[in-house]
C-alpha cells in the first residue's frame, strides 16, 4: 500500500513509518524542519504545513492508498505561544487533507488527543462522550476532527491517545527524556500527583494505526491507551526506579493547590472500547513501555 505520512520526524510519526516499512508499505515522508531517520523509506519530502498550496498537487502526483496525519504543533506551551501557526498546521491541514482523501478515494487517518476533555469526569472517557477542551491545544485537535469527518465522511478514522512514551528521533520529546534531562541539567522537577493519565508507548500506537490502516471496515472516532492509569507523580517514580534514579530526584506536588495549573485536566482515563476487541494489538503495560526506552544514565553515576 502507498502511504503519505505527514509529521514523519516527529515521536508518533517515526514509529509509524518504522512499522509500516516493516509491513512492506511504501511510505512517503513528509517532514519539516527536520530529516527523516527511518530507513526504507520511499521518498522523502519537505512540507510546511502552515503553506499548503502544493499539497494538492503533491497528493495528485503520488496518488496515496492512505494518508496517515502525525504532524501537529503538539506541544500546548507553543500552540499557546502561535495561535495562528497552530491553526494552519493542527486545523486548516487536517481539513485539506480530509478534502484531498475524499477527492482521491484514500483512507485517512487522523491524530488526536485526550486532551480535547476537560478532564473532570470520574469515569473512563468513551469515544463518544462530548468533548470540552479546557486549553487552546485541545481546541485546535478538536476542531480539526470535526474538519475530518465533516470534510471526509466515508473513511475517516480520528485516533485519540495519550500522553505518549517512547525514543524520539530528537532525543528530547517524549516524558523520560525530557524528565532525565531535566534532572541530569540539575533540577528537581515538579510532578503533579492529582493528574492522572493513561500512558502509551509510540510503537504500540503505530501498531494501532497500521492496523487501522489495513482495515477500511473501521470508522470514526477511537481511543487507544496504555493498560495503566497513573499520576504524573507515579510515572516519574517509575521511570526513575527504571533507570536507576534516586527517586527523590522529584517532588510531587498537587496541581490542585495552585491556581495557576487547577485548570488543567485532572483525569483523562480512555474507555478502550469498542476498538481494543476488534484488533490484534493490545495495550502495553507501563513496564512494557518502559523496557523499550534507550538507557539514559544518571549525571553523576
Ligand atoms: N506526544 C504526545 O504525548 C501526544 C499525546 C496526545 C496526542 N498527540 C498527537 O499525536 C500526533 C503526533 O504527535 P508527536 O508527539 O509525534 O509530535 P512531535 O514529536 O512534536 O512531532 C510533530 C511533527 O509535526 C511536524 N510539524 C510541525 N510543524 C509542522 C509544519 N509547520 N509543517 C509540517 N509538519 C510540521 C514535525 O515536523 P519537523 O520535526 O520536521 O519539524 C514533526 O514531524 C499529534 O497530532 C499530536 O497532537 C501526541
Amino acid at each position: 500500500m502507498k502511504i503519505l505520512l505527514t509529521g514523519a520526524t516527529g515521536l508518533l510519526g517515526n514509529a509509524y513509518a518504522e512499522a509500516a516499512i516493516r509491513r512492506g508499505h511504501k511510505v512517503i515522508a513528509l517532514h519539516h524542519s527536520q530529516t527523516p531517520r527511518v530507513n526504507g523509506l520511499h521518498k522523502t519530502i519537505q512540507f510546511d504545513g502552515s503553506q499548503t498550496e502544493n499539497l494538492t498537487q503533491l497528493c495528485l502526483e503520488h496518488w496515496p492508498d492512505t494518508i496517515v496525519n502525525c504532524a501537529a504543533i503538539s506541544s500546548p506551551d507553543a500552540v499557546d505561544a502561535d495561535p495562528k501557526l497552530a491553526e494552519k498546521v493542527n486545523v486548516a491541514l487536517p481539513r485539506l487533507l480530509a478534502q484531498i482523501s475524499t477527492h482521491i478515494g484514500a483512507r485517512l487517518l487522523h491524530v488526536s488527543t485526550d486532551m480535547v476533555f476537560d478532564g473532570h469526569s470520574d469515569e473512563a472517557y468513551r469515544s463518544t462522550d462530548m468533548p470540552f477542551p479546557t486549553g487552546l491545544y485541545g481546541q485546535t485537535k478538536l476542531m480539526a476532527e470535526r474538519e475530518v469527518l465533516e470534510h471526509n465522511p466515508e473513511d475517516p478514522v480520528v485516533l485519540r491517545i495519550p500522553i505518549l512514551m517512547g525514543n524520539s528521533p530528537s532525543g528530547k520529546r517524549s516524558v523520560h527524556e525530557k524528565l532525565l534531562a531535566a534532572i541530569n541539567a540539575g533540577e528537581r522537577p515538579k510532578l503533579f500527583c492529582d493528574e492522572i493519565r493513561q500512558p502509551c508507548s509510540a510503537s504500540n500506537v503505530a501498531e494501532v494505526l497500521l492496523e487501522l490502516t489495513e482495515r477500511r471496515d473501521l470508522h470514526g472516532i477511537f481511543h487507544w491507551a496504555g493498560a495503566e492509569t497513573l499520576s504524573r507523580f507515579e510515572m516519574g517514580q517509575r521511570i526513575l526506579r527504571h533507570f536507576g534514579f534516586p527517586l527523590d530526584s522529584v517532588q510531587s506536588v498537587c496541581k490542585n493547590d495552585d491556581p495557576d495549573f487547577a485548570n488543567r485536566p485532572s483525569n483523562l482515563t480512555f474507555n478502550l472500547h469498542p476498538i481494543v476487541s476488534k484488533l490484534k494489538t493490545k495495550p502495553a503495560t507501563f513496564e512494557e513501555q518502559l523496557e523499550e526506552l534507550t538507557q539514559i544514565k544518571p549525571l553523576n553515576a
